[in-house]
């Protein structure tokens, strides 16, 4: 039976380079995202040059009700959920604590942790059902450290990473693999959405090094989904080789 697997946050940078390598090899998809256009768009290409099935819900992770009417709502044969892929997130500014916009904070508590967590409290149950899957979290390096400015976006990769390995405990009896990707400086629309469309401060960040790019870890990804179904990789930290912590970047 053809494989399936569920990228939430594919209408942009690594989670759609990740539809891209899952359809190249052969899964049928379901893409998720609040870009509903750019969704549709990516459905007929990936449909159109590798032949396979895929199903688009458009919603806001944030909103729990969204989350559970989209996800429930799919026709039952799309529930045989082989991998899902928790990507959706992002930043929001960059600033000290005592000058952070806490709608900012709020915006990424409610994207990166709760998000997360709405998709995968319904997913996990499809894939109990089912008797199989693998979940596939991304982290951050900002998950395993703390760098100046960062702190509620660190604060929810490091909840992230521990919900991460919360879920392979509670999981465990039921078969189901959970890993977590935490990639360094990827050069996608992540600092952009930080920045809040000030492309100049976002092409900064990638000045004088070559950071990864969201093909790096789409195929990271796939590596780790394609492991005999006994060998789970439980966490993964990739970084661009010109950054050495989430602070160290050696700039030509
Ligand atoms: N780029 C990096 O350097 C880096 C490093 C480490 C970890 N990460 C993590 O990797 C993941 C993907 O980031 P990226 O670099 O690919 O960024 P990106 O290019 O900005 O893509 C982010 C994706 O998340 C989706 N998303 C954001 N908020 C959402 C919401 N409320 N509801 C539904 N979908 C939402 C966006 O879709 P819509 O806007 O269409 O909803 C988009 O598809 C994130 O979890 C990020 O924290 C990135």
């Amino acid at each position: 039976m053809t494989k399936i697997a569920l990228i939430t946050g594919a209408t942009a940078g690594i989670g759609e380079a990740c539809a891209h390598v899952f359809a190249r090899e052969g899964y049928n998809l379901i893409l998720t995202g609040r870009r509903n256009d750019r969704l549709e768009k990516l459905a007929a290409h990936l449909n159109d040059k590798y032949n396979v099935e895929v199903a688009t819900s458009s919603f806001d992770v944030r909103n729990r009700q969204q989350v559970i009417d989209n996800l429930e709502g799919l026709p039952a044969k799309w529930k045989k959920v082989n991998v899902l892929v928790n990507n959706a997130g992002l930043s929001q500014g960059l600033d000290p604590i005592q000058n952070g916009n806490i709608d900012d904070w709020e915006t990424m508590i409610d994207t990166n942790i709760k998000g997360l967590l709405y998709v995968s409290r319904v997913v996990s149950n499809w894939m109990i059902d089912n008797g199989y899957g693998h979940i596939i979290n991304l982290g951050s390096i900002a998950g395993k450290e703390v760098y100046l400015n960062g702190n509620v976006y660190c604060a929810t990769k490091h909840a992230v990473d521990a919900l991460n390995k919360g879920m392979r405990i509670d999981l465990l009896s039921h078969g189901i693999r959970v890993t977590a990707v935490h990639p360094g400086a990827v050069e996608t629309e992540f600092s952009e959405v930080r920045f809040k469309g000030d492309k100049e401060r976002a092409k900064k960040v990638y000045d004088g090094f070559e950071p990864l790019i969201a093909q790096d870890i789409a195929e990271t990804i796939w590596f780790v989904a394609s492991r005999p179904a006994h060998v789970n990789i439980n966490d993964l930290v990739i970084m661009p080789t010109a950054q050495a912590t989430a602070g160290n970047i050696f700039r030509s």
